[in-house]
């Protein structure tokens, strides 16, 4: 199959045709016979923090409504995170989950291991076990504070035993300099990849360290007096935010940090926002407008998180890489509405902002959405 048309090719829009044999981008070329796509074709994007839930929480979200979220957000491969419940420390439940996601999955899906005091100690024997069939992204959901917390020692620990990536989260309480603390303590025992950081100070340490961070599109667009439901780290005020965006180019990664909670949850205080299917969309505006350049995009929500979480096939178009596309139509622009979008939770705390939704969506070279119409079954994407 060749597919011709305007495709972000190394670093920028170049009209050109792409060959595609098994999914897989063969060549490119400027001047091939093939059928026009019409739009902005862009490399469908990773999304490497995500919660999907399932098992005891599958009325808030499953690994099912999740990654269909994902699919219509332009979103092609997610990092589920292990804070289920139960949560994903030992190769058996690792199993169970991605048997699940095999059948269930929209697109393709890999998933973190989860760390804590209790398993530290096997943490290279269950890795070890669980590669014999999987991929694991990292050893991840890895938080200072709360309920599957782990201290320093633990963290030393583990990164004496294993080479994999670890995803910190760096809270030690919820002020803004227990961030920084946190991120300077890590930095001092080794390399990490640091979700979700909410303060300039605490990018600008990871970005002249041989750590990776990761940002989110609530910590730059909202702040503490725009949203008043919880999240972990907290919206800052108005002024931490605006540093946050002016070292946006700092970042390594955009993730959503998709954590769904129904209504009442929230009302009682539980910490996170739905996002997977708002964050390609509502950034794809944005560069529309100007406010964020294509190519940061598309480094920090589709490049770095294959490089960092070493996915090979994924991460751009070229040859070698599947044909993972999202097309968008730049005229296609219009506010988020809770009701439009397929996470379970029937809420949003982007509602009414404006966005551009992929209209067509391709996974390893099959059209999964065309008009934003479905054309697959749950099952479809890959388990990694
Ligand atoms: O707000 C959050 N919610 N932050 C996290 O790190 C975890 C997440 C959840 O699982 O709900
Ligand atoms: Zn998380």
């Amino acid at each position: 199959m060749i597919l011709c048309g305007d495709f972000f090719y190394r670093g920028r829009i170049t009209d050109c045709c792409v060959k595609i044999e098994n999914g897989i981008i063969v060549d490119v070329k400027k001047d091939m016979k093939g059928k026009r796509v019409k739009g902005v074709v862009m490399p469908a994007g990773i999304d490497v923090h995500v919660h999907f839930r399932d098992f005891r929480e599958s009325y808030k979200e499953t690994i099912e409504s999740g990654s269909l979220s994902a699919l219509y957000g332009g979103v092609c491969l997610v990092v589920d995170q292990p804070n289920t419940d139960p949560p994903i420390l030992d190769a058996e439940t690792y199993f169970r989950r991605m048997e699940t996601a095999g059948k269930k999955t929209y697109v393709d899906y890999s998933l973190n291991l989860g760390l804590t005091e209790d398993n530290v100690d096997e943490i290279d024997e269950i890795l070890r076990i669980v590669e014999e069939k999987h991929y694991v992204p990292a050893i991840g959901e890895v938080f200072l504070k709360g309920k599957m917390k782990v201290g320093y020692d633990v963290l030393k620990k583990a990164r004496c035993k294993v080479e994999k990536l670890i995803t910190v989260h760096a809270e030690e309480n919820d002020d803004e300099r227990s961030e920084v603390r946190a991120v300077e303590k890590c930095l001092r025992i080794g390399k990490f990849h640091f979700c979700h950081i909410s303060t300039a100070e605490a990018l600008t340490l990871i970005y002249n360290s041989n750590s990776t961070s990761e940002v989110t599109p609530h910590h730059l667009i909202f702040s503490n007096r725009d949203i008043k439901y919880k999240v972990n780290p907290p919206l800052r005020d108005g002024k931490v935010r605006v540093e946050l965006v002016k070292r946006f180019w700092m970042a390594d990664i955009l993730a959503s940090d998709h954590a769904p909670h129904t209504i009442e949850e929230k009302m009682d205080g539980a910490p996170g926002f739905p996002g997977v299917e708002t964050l390609y969309p509502m950034f794809f505006y944005m560069v529309k407008k100007g406010y964020v350049k294509m190519r940061d995009l598309v480094e920090k929500f589709v490049e770095n998180p294959a490089k960092i979480f070493g996915f090979k096939r994924y991460g751009e178009i070229d040859i070698g890489k599947y044909a993972n596309f999202a097309v968008f139509d730049p005229k296609m622009e219009k506010p988020i509405k809770a009701r439009d979008l397929h996470s379970k939770v029937n809420w949003t705390i982007y509602e009414n902002l404006m966005a551009i939704f992929p209209r067509d969506v391709y996974i390893r070279g099959e059209k999964v959405l065309e008009d934003r119409e479905l054309l697959i079954d749950r099952g479809f994407g890959n388990v990694l």
